[in-house]
């Protein structure tokens, strides 16, 4: 039994200014507003400028959560980030946005799950700081999904976004409180023989080339809804609350349709969904933090409320994070 729950300070985020709509798409592929409207919820997505990349969009909701955690870039002495579009093959995308901030101490390193990246670089983070190894933590998630698509196939092209979202989580001793602040449990799983479902098709000890996104989309819906459920109901088993005490369900942003499914499977109200997939589209690592950020700032997300999250993505990879804000 840990003696120590990881508390989340603070949340920042980052999008490129360039937005791409559905009707600008219908101009590049055989597609329409309406149908990626009605399939998946996106009505627009962020697209990283020439030269920026996945570091520039981590790095500035990196100082956006530290600045939100009132807390100084130096007192970090754990960094992980989540992404499947590095900077450079290596170093670590982390080491990069580390050295940005100035900080000097401590270790910094990525995690790659796809989709479910936010997950599980926060449930990394989580087991470092309840070891007390680390002290406070940079979770972030970053992509520029742009890079990896073939703007050709309309059955993926529309679907994906670029942006960045950052928590700030700090390992504090257990004080015992029935409601008491921090991550209360977290679920990782992976199933590998799903990994030609939703895969790059390039990679630098295969291709040498970075390569295109490839999705089997129907059948990464298939799954998302049975496995998302599956790894739901285990977090809030173990942690002993029911999905109606859920204050706030922040799903990965993937399609409109399986974050409705699931939440009405769940018995949770539609008002207590957060859903940024219209304008976000799928940022894949991204995608969660993107939306706790929204939701901090726009008020709905306030300190002791409960807080559930889920991924699921490429691998296949899923999993979730039930908090107390
Ligand atoms: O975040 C990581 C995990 N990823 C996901 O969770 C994605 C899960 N999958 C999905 O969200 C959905 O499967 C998609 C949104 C990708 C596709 O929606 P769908 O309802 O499963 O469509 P479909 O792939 O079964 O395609 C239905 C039809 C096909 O035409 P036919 O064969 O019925 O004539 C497609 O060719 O829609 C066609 N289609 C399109 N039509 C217009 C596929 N993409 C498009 C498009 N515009 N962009």
């Amino acid at each position: 039994m840990s003696t120590h729950r990881s508390v989340i300070l603070g949340c920042g985020s980052y999008l490129p200014e360039r937005v791409l709509s559905n009707s600008e798409l219908a101009k590049m592929v055989d597609t329409s507003d309406e149908w990626i409207v009605e399939r998946t919820g996106i009505r627009e997505r962020r697209i990283a400028a020439e030269g920026e990349c996945t570091s520039d969009l981590a790095i500035a909701a990196s100082r956006r959560a530290i600045e939100n955690a009132e807390i100084e870039a130096g007192e970090i002495d754990l960094i992980v980030l989540a992404t499947s579009t590095p900077d450079y093959t290596f170093p670590a995308t982390a080491v990069t946005v580390q050295a940005e901030l100035g900080i000097t101490q401590g270790a910094a390193f990525d995690v790659q799950a796809v989709c479910t990246g936010f997950v599980y670089a926060i449930s990394t983070a989580n087991a470092f700081l309840q070891s007390g190894q680390h002290t406070r933590a940079l979770v972030i998630g970053a992509e520029t999904f742009s890079r990896i698509l073939d703007w050709e196939d309309r059955g993926t092209c529309v679907i994906f976004g670029d942006g960045a979202g950052a928590v700030v989580l700090e390992g504090r001793k257990l004080n015992g409180a029935a409601n008491e602040r921090g991550i209360i449990t977290t679920r990782m799983r992976a199933d590998g023989r799903y990994q030609d479902k939703l895969y790059v098709d390039g990679g630098p000890s295969s291709t040498q080339t970075t390569g295109h996104l490839r999705m089997e989309g129907r059948e990464v819906f298939k799954h998302a809804v049975v496995n998302i459920a599956s790894v739901m109901e285990e977090a809030l088993d173990e942690a002993g609350v029911d999905a109606k005490d859920v204050d706030w369900f922040v799903p990965h942003q993937a399609n409109k349709r399986i974050l409705d499914g699931t939440a009405r499977r769940f018995g949770i109200p539609e008002e207590r969904v957060v859903v940024t997939v219209d304008r976000h589209g799928n940022t894949s690592a991204a995608s969660i933090p993107l939306a706790l950020d929204v939701a901090q700032k726009d008020g709905r997300i306030k300190q002791g409320d409960l807080v559930l999250m889920e991924a699921m993505g490429g691998g296949f990879t899923w999993g979730a994070v039930l908090v107390r804000w």
